[in-house]
């Protein structure tokens, strides 16, 4: 850990030599009652609003107002090939090929579709793991394949548990559950941030056990696109999903994202769900009755895209590329050490940080444990201008992102936190 001090002119110089922090005012910052901003720590549930995005939006509505359905061919960015404008950011952001990815629907969506071509479960060969205290969709979606496919829960669902008295897991732990059903296990579906406790997995470890063991192996990344660096391709996933509203910015139930390795896109041996979408661009107006997909992710699209959820996907991936995704993870974990830093020095024993403190198990956001799950600290903090949130049972999670969190908003937290536990 760098030598940090608990002084807001220390906050204050760590923000004067932040090369990202003209980002900040290209985001609206919500406004407490006295009209000072917000402490806003809760990109990780909805990320803020890029000044960008009215703009983007509005040209949509305008290119509809002025072209109507021509706006197909003729907008601004002509809507048919639409969804294709995000693929290159969102590519980088992942670390994927580009014909790996694709923006549609939403995540739990997406996690079903990708599921019904990577779960294949056989006789034998038909267990799913996850993490005990996955976010719930994932648990409803995953249970709801097992026994969509005539097999019962309890025979075919591993929990990954922490050890007892530990609370989050240990990668030797899931690799040795992987290995020793290697026989019975179809799919490992893990969240690659856990979004409670905020702990980062080993993609690349996992990935390699899963494949080892016989099995495929998708990633929830919920909590880890636009927070944590990605390898997707290299790592050798098999799928993934994510949304992109916490740390994608793209607004309230904005568009989501699946990722297909290379290797299973380009050959249509899976089962898919299909929808004219999927189906090869040159030919999809010759209204034929027999589906060809597009080679890559793009071929488990179904629908045609909602353009103005792109467009407002499309505005924030703008300001990711400005800023790099490399810049951001360096300012990110500077940001959260010195956060946790602030948190470690408060003279106090009711609260403790569960997330890891190694910053490569991690991204930014922090989960702090309150002993006797009191939730009138929350209630405190959040009464004094802090944004942060709540999770059963015990967890107020705090995510300082870097497009647009100072130094000094950790700090200015970390006092009103001080204050509260008094
Ligand atoms: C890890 C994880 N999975 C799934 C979901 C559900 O997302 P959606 O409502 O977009 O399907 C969320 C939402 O916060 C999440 O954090």
């Amino acid at each position: 850990m760098q030598n940090y001090e608990s002084t807001e002119a220390f906050a204050r110089n760590l923000d004067e030599q932040d090369s990202l922090k003209h980002f900040r005012d290209k985001f609206y910052i919500p406004k407490q009652a006295n009209g000072d901003d917000a402490l806003y720590f809760t990109g990780n549930s909805l990320g803020l609003q890029p000044k960008l995005t009215r703009e983007y939006i509005e040209q949509e509505l305008k290119d509809w107002e002025t072209f109507g359905v021509e706006g197909h061919f003729h907008a601004k960015n002509p809507w048919m090939p639409y969804h294709e404008t995000v693929t290159k950011s969102l590519a980088k952001i992942v670390g994927a090929q580009e014909q790996e990815v694709v923006a549609m629907n939403s995540l739990t969506v997406n996690l079903h579709l990708l599921m019904v071509s990577f779960y294949r479960p056989t006789a034998t060969r038909n267990k799913i793991v996850i993490e005990a205290g996955a976010f719930p969709s994932d648990q409803y979606a995953v249970k709801s394949q097992i026994q969509f496919h005539g097999f019962a829960v309890q025979d075919s669902l591993i929990e990954l548990k922490p050890r007892d008295g530990e609370t989050i897991l240990r990668t030797e732990d899931i690799l040795q559950t992987i290995a020793e059903n290697a026989d019975s296990i179809a799919l490992v579906l893990l969240g690659g941030v856990n979004y409670y406790t905020g702990q980062k997995f080993d993609f690349e470890r996992i990935t390699k056990a899963g494949h080892a063991a016989g099995a495929i192996v998708g990633f929830d990344l919920a909590h880890a696109a636009g927070n944590v660096t990605l390898q997707l391709h290299d790592w050798n996933v098999d799928f993934a999903a994510w949304c992109s509203y916490k740390y994608l910015n793209s607004g309230p139930g904005g568009i989501g994202g699946a990722f297909v390795h290379e290797r299973h896109a380009v050959s249509f041996e899976l089962p898919r769900f299909a929808g004219w979408w999927g189906h090869e661009k040159e030919t999809r107006f010759l209204m034929g009755d027999e589906f060809v997909p597009i080679k890559g992710a793009e071929g488990w699209q179904m629908s045609n895209p909602p353009i103005f959820q792109l467009a407002a996907l499309r505005a924030s991936l703008d300001v990711f590329d400005e800023a790099g995704m490399e810049n951001l993870i360096a300012k990110s974990r500077n940001l959260t050490n010195y956060l946790e830093f602030l948190l470690s020095e408060i003279e106090t024993d009711r609260i403790e940080i569960i997330t890891p403190s190694d910053e490569n198990q991690r991204g930014c956001q922090l989960s702090i444990r309150v002993k006797n799950a009191d939730k009138s600290l929350f209630k405190a903090i959040s009464m004094r201008g802090v944004i942060a949130d709540w999770r059963e049972p015990d967890v107020i999670r705090v995510a300082p992102v870097p497009l647009y969190n100072s130094f000094a908003d950790c700090w200015k937290f970390v006092e009103i936190l001080k204050d509260c536990l008094k």
